[in-house]
């Protein structure tokens, strides 16, 4: 029998309280004990609620209970939830939580206080909605040194930019109707500007490497700067723009990163559309997996949150989860020392001017034409592959040309080392 209590009764709390009560002989039957769900902390009044007998205000009723063996924690951000969770932790509860903010703020700091107090802290919620991809690195994938992860991340941008491909629609307008059909919220910034797949991507680079890696300082850029007239030459090129969170051991050190990448068509990363997710792996032994499906919503995330209440009423031992070892040395790798093609867009005076000193500074470009539909003032090429620290030197030499008005885009292209299945 496990008890359980969750805090927030938001989307995702709200959603957990259904799953129990929907599936409760399911659940029973793969765990094999009773999940009751016996107290949810909300300081709002919920009268029309299945739940509305659960409901206190007072966290004493949880915390203090000695009957309430699990917590769930679906709060969200790290100033009630993280105090909260410490203090579920300290009493010897488990506890599991959909929170990724509070994971990659605060992981090693609770795993550890979770290690101390023989209780499980959970949280496959965190990364991919409802795919399983934390217990499958933590356990299936434990015999494994992880060579890389790449991933579509975020539900709401890859909503965005298949709108945006699929309808010729521009940024904004792609945006407005994803904040419409409630994947995007009304403050967006999270998600399109990658701070979201950030987290993600630290949290799982965290548990492949054994080692913390701090979403605050790998480099992060969003999607606010791709146009739709990026998605016409992405399509000329054979390529889709995907927002892509990776992470690459090198040697002793990780590279992990937030970008808009161009993708070739023949990657299954570029199929992946809508609001779905999808997670590349790439272990020394297993080779290449791929994890896909919803990322975000009320129901694959609450089937996630579950499932791990079912683990630990299955196996009420801590499961021996290791704790991510904080380094001292700066162990993140930047951009800057990658090889790797970029996409190049210029607003120029003069093509041809501008044509012959792009090959002069960058090197042997291959132009890019839109055809019939070609725009004047606008050259755009394929640099040759080459450190990014060298191609910013000489991109910004190359703007410093009377004949180069402004540089429009720059697009990394994910291939070569950076790309998992090598294409
Ligand atoms: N805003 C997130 C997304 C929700 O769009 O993927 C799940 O983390």
């Amino acid at each position: 029998m496990a008890n359980v209590a969750i805090l927030g009764y938001g989307v995702v709390g709200s959603g957990v309280a259904e799953v129990i009560r929907r599936n409760a002989q399911a659940i029973k039957s793969r765990s094999g004990a009773d999940i009751n769900l016996l107290k949810i902390l909300d300081i709002r009044d919920f009268p029309e609620s299945p739940d509305r007998g659960l409901f206190t205000k007072n966290a004493d009723e949880i915390f203090e209970n000695e009957k309430i063996d699990i917590v769930v924690e679906t709060i969200g951000g790290t100033g009630a939830a993280y105090e909260f969770v410490k203090r579920a932790l300290k009493k010897g509860k488990h506890v599991v939580t959909s929170n990724k903010e509070l994971v990659s703020s605060f992981g090693p700091q609770l795993l550890e206080m979770a290690e101390k107090m023989h209780v499980n802290f959970l949280f496959e919620a965190c990364v991919g909605g409802g795919i399983p991809i934390i217990r499958p690195l933590n356990q299936c994938l434990a015999a494994n040194e992880i060579a890389g992860i790449s991933g579509i991340l975020n539900g709401t941008t890859n909503y965005i930019l298949t709108r945006m491909r699929r309808e010729g629609t521009d940024f904004n307008v792609a945006l407005k109707d994803a904040q419409l059909k409630g994947y995007a919220e009304a403050d967006p910034t999270n998600d399109i500007d990658g701070y979201d797949t950030a987290r993600k991507i630290a949290i799982l680079s965290s548990i492949a490497y054994n080692e913390f890696v701090d979403a605050k300082k790998i480099h992060i850029e969003g999607i606010r700067g791709i146009s739709h007239e990026d998605m016409q030459y992405a399509d000329k090129m054979d390529c889709v723009i995907k927002l892509i969170g990776l992470s690459k051991k090198v040697e002793d050190k990780i590279l992990a990163m937030v970008s808009p990448f161009l993708v070739s068509k023949s990657n299954p990363l570029a199929s992946v559309e809508n609001e779905f997710n999808a997670i590349m792996v790439k272990g020394n032994a297993v080779d290449e997996l791929m994890f896909y499906g919803k990322g975000a919503g009320k129901m694959p995330t609450a089937s996630a949150v579950t499932a791990d209440i079912i683990e630990i009423a299955r196996n009420e031992k801590r499961n021996g989860k290791k704790v991510w070892h904080v380094g001292d040395n700066d162990i993140l790798l930047k951009p800057d020392d990658v090889e790797l093609k970029f996409f190049v867009r210029l607003e120029v005076s003069d093509k041809l001017e501008a044509m012959n000193l792009a090959s002069r500074i960058i090197g042997n470009i291959s132009e890019v034409s839109l055809g019939d539909s070609e725009v004047k003032n606008e050259i755009a090429f394929i640099t040759p592959v080459k450190k990014e620290k060298q191609f910013k030197v000489e991109i910004e030499k190359l703007a410093k040309n009377k004949a180069v008005k402004s540089v429009i885009s720059k697009i990394r292209f994910l291939n070569g080392s950076l790309n998992l299945n090598g294409q």
